[in-house]
């Protein structure tokens, strides 16, 4: 990809073969460095530097001893990290990759991070989420001004076997690029993504596997709030004996990021916000990342049809999201509805919605809205997690 500027300090935009790309600098840069700092490891250990003058931290005890007990991987890394009394600990090295600015707010991360473990997750999980916490602490942050020299290498070092794809449309709904505008209110994608068990039903046991055959398993499902909206974890036991959570995530007020779809190992590869066009229409912006090779992102066939080549007896007897939600209206009448337990992350999302309704009746901001650059990074949970 060739770089052509950016675009509010925080969107690579550059050309390829295929068209124009928007790139997200600090997503792009963070898997860079993920993927270097990975590697680096295999071969032994990360450059350290010294720091002039060592910085002292305080943490709670349980942070501190988290960072005791990871304190071997965290020298690897280049990290030298030692108690200093008290509730402090003195970190006097640090890894050569990070700016000296991030290297509090990084170690402070960790033995979040860290505690969170809680000593269930083995070295090898301990390990990734160092590297990851350190990746996104070291790379370029939004509203950031970047040389072409420094974009062109960030797009350059993205994985060669990935590309980034991206959508503006009804691609969510009926899994292909044909419709603009999707003539429904936005509020249907909303149900859509809370309900875990739509996807074993309407798109498993209707007309036959529409994606993986793993969905076909009926799952035990936790809801549960994040900070900035509601998460869902849909645990499976598969056919073949392992065992399976799919995690999922809705944001304030219109974002989504939902795992694949071919239930493969790993954490979300897609971001999705839907825009509401009228009360009763709305586009959705997504942007995926995807093996490469596999693009131009053609969509989901069924019976080897695109949804734009389905008459439309095939969109009844083969329906999918769309369909169904079409189904509701343009808007879905609460006062027709009949929820049931099963429709609980989509209860808990509207109480959300309405309760930030009234707080931004009442003057204030609703949650999801930053004005600290400090918690403008916000992390979502999204994966196809397998134990084994
Ligand atoms: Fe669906």
């Amino acid at each position: 990809m060739i770089p052509l500027g950016q675009f509010r300090d925080t969107f690579i935009i550059a050309i390829d073969d295929e068209g124009v790309a928007i790139v997200d600098q600090h997503v792009a840069h963070e898997r860079v460095l993920f993927e270097q700092i990975t590697e680096r490891l295999t071969a032994g250990r990360l450059e350290s530097q010294r720091l002039l003058t060592p910085i002292l931290l305080e943490l709670s005890s349980a942070q501190r001893g988290a960072l005791e007990q990871h304190r071997a991987t965290l020298e690897r890394f280049g990290m030298e990290i030692e108690e200093f009394g008290g509730d402090s600990v003195r970190l006097s090295g640090v890894p050569a990759v990070l700016e000296p600015a991030e290297c509090e707010a990084t170690i402070r991360a960790l033995a979040e991070d860290l505690d969170g473990l809680r000593g269930t997750t083995g070295a090898e999980e301990a390990l990734r989420r160092i590297a990851a916490t350190m990746a996104c602490h070291a790379a370029v942050k939004a509203n950031y001004p970047l040389t072409l020299d420094k974009m062109r290498y960030i797009l350059e070092e993205l994985r060669p076997d990935e590309e980034l794809y991206s959508n503006i449309g009804g691609f969510g709904s009926t899994g292909d690029p044909s419709l603009e505008v999707v003539p429904y209110s936005w509020l249907h994608m909303n149900d859509n993504v809370m309900d875990p068990f739509h996807v074993h039903v309407l798109h498993s046991t209707f007309t036959g596997p529409q994606f993986a055959s793993g969905f076909l398993v009926m799952p035990t499902v936790d809801f549960f709030y994040a900070d900035h909206g509601v998460c869902y974890s849909a645990h499976r036991r598969m056919e073949d004996g392992r065992e399976m959570r799919r995690v999922s995530t809705w944001l304030m007020p219109n974002i989504m990021s939902v795992p694949t779809i071919d239930l493969l190992e790993g954490g979300g590869n897609m971001i999705s916000w839907v825009v509401p066009v009228s009360d009763s229409s709305h586009r959705q912006a997504m942007a995926m990342k995807l093996p490469r090779g596999l693009g131009p992102l053609s969509g989901i066939r069924l019976n080897g049809k695109l949804w734009g080549e389905m008459t439309e007896e095939d969109h009844q007897r083969t329906p999918g999201d769309y369909e169904a939600q079409r189904g509701q209206g343009p808007i879905s009448l609460h006062s027709e509805e009949h929820l049931v337990t099963s429709d609980r992350g989509i209860i808990m999302q509207r109480r959300m919605l309405q309760k930030q309704c009234e707080i931004v009746a009442g003057g204030g901001n609703p949650a999801g809205v930053e004005f600290s650059a400090d918690e403008a990074l916000v992390k979502i949970k999204s994966g196809n997690f397998y134990t084994r």
